[in-house]
């Protein structure tokens, strides 16, 4: 299954009761395995998880330490761009080289890398 396809199955999981806005992301680190996570939301509105957040959290948890690509499936008809914050956690575990594809349920997929995302972090990302 690829890595969209993952992200898209654990979406269906993600807790997203206030914005709709349901999103699942799996990250594939350069061991081979594979991570997911969803959102998940409740009423204080200060302290949602992202979707790449949770994925990060389940890879660190499991011992590995570098993202080589990362998928993101979002609601809605286009892709969303992972938010400032998770750029910074993908930056963090991930190198200018790691692919991350955004894509919608219904298959619309944008590709781009981490080198594009995060230009001129504050941390120079790994080559
Ligand atoms: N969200 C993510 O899971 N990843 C992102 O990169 C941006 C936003 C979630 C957070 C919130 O539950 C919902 O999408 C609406 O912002």
């Amino acid at each position: 299954m690829s890595l969209v396809q993952r992200a898209r199955e654990a979406r269906q999981n993600a807790y997203a009761p206030y914005s709709k806005q349901k999103v699942g992301a799996a990250v594939k680190a350069t061991s081979g395995r594979i991570y997911t996570g969803v959102n998940v939301e409740n009423a204080d509105h200060a302290d949602w998880t992202c979707a790449e957040s949770a994925a990060i959290a389940a890879m660190i948890a499991y011992g590995d330490r570098e993202i080589a690509e990362a998928a993101i499936v979002s609601s809605g008809t286009h892709p969303i761009c992972p938010c400032a914050a998770c750029r910074s956690r993908l930056a963090e575990f991930g190198t200018k080289e790691t692919v991350v594809i955004m894509a919608t349920p219904d298959g619309s997929i944008e590709r781009t890398t981490l080198r594009q995302l995060v230009p001129r972090h504050y941390r120079a990302l790994r080559d």
